[in-house]
């Protein structure tokens, strides 16, 4: 996840203390760094005595001076050896450094890249941009402006903007040119922009990604989050969607996006630097639980015509071929291969696609019959699963199609396979997948609903139904996620059992295997998932008085069916945790701790049912004090067979 950063100061040396502008700003990225990055980047303007903008002796214009670096070590050394000859300039005769902004990069629109690397500027050179989040219309953008003589210099969308406030400026302020490039942007952004014509302010907007601002002493500063703030601002305040600042050492001017003035209210913030980088969770793994509405969001950016319809060129095969696919193969490990079986159920029942989900480990060694008709998708967060790279090498050798789906870009899966489906959900630092696993999910049912629509399976209005639904859940997840509470109770209801039993019918089955495998990955318990009809062949046996079970039994989900398994087991003894829709008390009375969650149209309840089996996993975890961003064992990241 992008990470932004944007001061303005005053030159006065009392105001300044004794650190200069570029190291402030490194120090800035820093502190958020735990965000991840791939590649980082400054650009800095400096004034002359009495405010006005340096010129450049050549050109005779104000300058912006910028440096970027690709950071393979993802620390910052590359980008601090670039600044070395100015890092410690606070009162040249040169001019002051007095205002700048940086930028740590994950990538999301181009692999990871000098060139690719924030800021970015416009053709002039006046205008630098930094910018975190998704540009939903970049494609029809860059049409624009290269038809109208633009020349992009990087493969992102993040150039585009300094572009499109380069033809506003003619005749406006930077304030105003933001303000009307920004009505031509969709999607999510937060965006710092440095005109060298304008010395003595920088311009800040954003809709969806996030955007804190401060003000201490002679200082303005603006980023993605708190850390960056810590210690240099004495007031914090939040940016609202669709506001835009102007920001000077010693004031801020808020509008709306008609130019209408809006206010500013402080916020308290009492967090310290750590706890600040996890958003105030005791974890990470707390707080990427709690992103996955918002990744969710993400994934779905961007992919949705005006139409209605869906563009996946992203696959980079073209549509007569992905019309001919007759069978679908998705490799996976771990939690990458249960969103698998998930999505199987959408792939057969929209695209009507006969679909084989596989352990890559297995998938490898067993002679699958691959053709030119079939597609192999791999899927791994990391894109660095070496059982999985080794399947997508073998799909490769049988000239079988194959794509990637990942959450990070460039990696060696994505090198591996022509066309990738990212599921932009961020970084993700706890060992045991949450937002990965259901950004998954959603990028693998796009897939499925493409096949659909290129097949012409279903009618362009059932499509934008079912993008409409999509879009409904995140607002329902937050719904499970805000039940937090609950689920605690009942964690400590059950946190002395040793064994735990998950059962669910369609893909209620492998969200039961999902929360178990978390249950087993932090909570070390034994933990295994059923189909529910499958308990009387043999897991029955094992039910005793006592026994935990828990059941995915959400109505979309042969509900019905998973009363009797639940009465099966209860008569055997057992205490049976339910995971139930809201209102469906007949379900709920059958069990002895309902774990409610809103209901969700057919085929789309995994991302909101994981939900309480994720937070019944952490809870039973951190009450046995147990570490849940690093269980013991367990790798984030399995290079090796
Ligand atoms: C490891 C991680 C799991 C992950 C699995 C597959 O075991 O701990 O959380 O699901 O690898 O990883 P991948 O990066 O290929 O999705």
């Amino acid at each position: 996840m992008c990470g932004i950063v944007a001061i303005v100061r005053s030159t006065t040396p009392e105001e300044n203390g004794s650190e200069s502008l570029p190291e402030v700003l490194i120090s800035c990225l820093n502190k958020l760094e735990y965000r991840g990055y791939d590649s980082a980047g400054i650009a800095l303007g400096r004034v002359e005595e009495g405010g006005a903008s340096l010129v450049d002796s050549d050109t005779k214009r104000p300058t912006i001076e910028r440096f970027r670096a690709a950071v393979s070590t993802r620390s910052l050394e590359e980008l601090k050896k670039l600044l070395e000859p100015i890092a410690h300039t606070t009162h040249a005769p040169t001019g002051n450094y007095n205002r700048g902004i940086g930028h740590t990069r994950w990538a999301t629109h181009g692999r990871p890249s000098e060139r690719n690397a924030h800021p970015h500027q416009d053709c002039s050179g006046s205008i630098a941009v930094v910018h975190n989040g998704i540009i939903e219309n970049w494609r029809e953008l860059a049409d624009e402006l290269t038809a109208t003589g633009h020349h992009l210099e990087s493969e992102t969308d993040s150039e585009l903007i300094a572009h499109l406030i380069e033809e506003e400026t003619s005749d406006v302020d930077l304030l105003e040119a933001t303000r009307r490039a920004t009505k031509r942007i969709s999607g999510s952004f937060a965006i710092a922009i440095m005109d060298a014509n304008s010395p003595n302010s920088l311009v800040v907007v954003r809709r969806l990604s996030p955007l804190v601002m401060g003000t201490g002493k002679g200082i303005c500063m603006t980023a993605s989050d708190i850390p960056a703030l810590l210690g240099l601002a004495d007031t914090y305040y939040v940016l609202e969607d669709d506001e835009i600042a102007e920001i000077s050492p010693d004031s801020i001017r808020v509008f709306d996006l008609n130019g209408d003035t809006r206010e500013l209210h402080p916020i308290l913030v009492s967090w310290d630097i750590s706890a600040a980088q996890k958003s105030g969770y005791d974890d990470f793994m707390g707080k990427e639980l709690n992103e996955q509405p918002t990744a969710i969001k993400d994934t779905l950016l961007g992919r949705v015509a005006t139409n209605g319809s869906l563009t996946m060129d992203e696959t980079r095969i073209d549509d007569d071929a992905l019309r001919d696919v007759d069978k679908v193969f998705v490799v996976g490990c771990g939690s990458s291969f249960h969103s698998g079986l998930i999505a199987k159920y959408a792939l057969e029942h929209w695209a009507r696609i006969p679909t084989e989900i596989d352990i890559s480990s297995e998938f490898r060694y067993r002679d699958p019959i691959l053709n030119s008709s079939s597609l192999v998708v791999g899927v791994s967060q990391s894109g660095e699963t070496m059982d999985t790279l080794r399947a997508i090498s073998l799909a490769k050798s049988s000239k079988t199609k194959v794509i990637s789906i990942s959450n990070v870009v460039d990696s060696s899966i994505t090198r591996h396979t022509g066309g990738v489906i990212y599921t932009r959900a961020g970084p993700e630092v706890g060992v045991a997948a949450t937002k990965t696993f259901s950004t998954q999910i959603i990028a693998l049912q796009m897939l499925a609903l493409y096949l659909a629509q290129l097949k012409g399976l279903l009618y362009p209005d059932e499509i934008k139904t079912i993008l409409e639904q999509m879009r409904t859940l995140p607002d329902l997840m937050q719904i499970a996620l805000d039940r937090s509470e609950k689920v605690l109770t009942v964690a400590e209801e059950i946190a002395s059992k040793r064994d735990l039993f998950y059962i669910g019918r369609n893909t209620g089955y492998p969200v039961a295997l999902e929360g178990a495998l978390k249950m087993k990955e932090i909570a070390y318990l034994r933990a295994e998932a059923y189909p529910a009809g499958e308990l009387k062949h043999g897991p029955i046996a094992l039910i005793e008085p006592g026994t935990v079970v828990i059941a995915v039994a959400t109505r979309g989900r042969l509900w019905e069916k998973m009363h009797a398994n639940i009465s099966e087991v209860k008569s055997r003894g057992a205490t049976v945790v339910g995971i139930i829709n809201d209102e469906d008390d007949q379900t709920a009375s059958l069990v002895d701790y309902a774990l409610f969650v809103p209901r969700t149209p057919p085929l789309l309840d995994a991302v909101v049912d994981i939900i309480p089996l994720q937070l019944l996993a952490y809870h039973m975890a951190k009450l046995k004090g147990f570490n849940v961003d690093r269980p013991r064992n367990l790798a984030k990241t399995v290079t090796v067979e």
